[in-house]
């Protein structure tokens, strides 16, 4: 899988590509490169913004500077070059990430995220540019780079290979082998911390009996009883 997170703050990602986690999925043949958004910017001086039509605080990042460094990146016309892949707006009023949407994303060959900032893209971003507008929560950042990391950091632990056990992201919370809930609680040594025990039946040795235990655990984690 190739990843194109186009921002203006490439540095910020640095930290995460060092990750141990991020730099095995990379080891395996994929990829996870920044794009600057300022290095491409038709305008004088590095400009990449503009106020608001209209008025109103705050700068709105300009659709032709974001079609340059598309375009630019792809050797193709930005407008096309959609038709390819699926380009990811970051913005905190598109679709909430999920589980499934990870999953989705995995599937693909190539990924943009395009990382707002300011108050974020001109509306034809979202219309021409991108394919998908995409929210990790009903709050608002400073800007698309955490929230890109987030979507990074949800789709490359899908890419067969990424955990150490292949088992790891099929059984965990959200996933369709749990209903979509949430995962069942874990506990490892010591089997007493002050006086608080671990469930017996994971001890039992009975592995059909664990795995009932697991699944009610989850299915009422789930439904909101604890
Ligand atoms: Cl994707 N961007 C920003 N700026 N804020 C957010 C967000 C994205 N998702 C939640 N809040």
């Amino acid at each position: 899988m190739n990843i194109d997170v186009f921002t203006l703050f490439p540095s910020w990602f640095d930290w995460y590509l060092e990750q141990r986690h991020v730099a095995n999925v990379l080891a395996l043949g994929h990829r996870l490169e920044t794009v600057d958004l300022r290095a491409s910017t038709p305008l004088r001086g590095g400009q990449v913004d503009d106020p608001p039509f209209g008025g109103g605080a705050g700068m709105v990042l300009r659709v032709d500077v974001v079609g340059a460094a598309l375009a630019e990146r792809w050797g193709a016309d930005a407008v096309e070059g959609r038709g390819t892949r699926r380009v990811i707006a970051l913005a905190p009023g598109g679709r909430a990430l999920d589980d499934a949407l990870a999953t989705e994303l995995a599937a693909e060959e190539d990924l943009a995220l395009l990382c707002g900032r300011y108050e974020g893209f001109d509306e034809r971003v979202h219309e021409h540019l991108a394919t998908d507008v995409v929210s990790i929560g009903p709050y608002v950042l400073a800007g698309g780079e955490l929230a890109a990391m987030v979507v990074c950091d949800s789709v490359l632990r899908k890419l067969p290979g990424a955990l150490g056990h292949a088992d790891s992201a099929h059984e965990e919370s959200f996933s369709p082998a749990l209903g979509g809930a949430p995962e069942y609680p874990h506990y490892t040594r010591p089997a007493e911390w002050r006086g608080h025990g671990v469930p017996s039946v994971l001890a039992s040795g009975d592995h059909g009996k664990v795995r009932e235990w697991r699944l009610e655990q989850s299915r009422r984690r789930g439904s909101g009883e604890s």
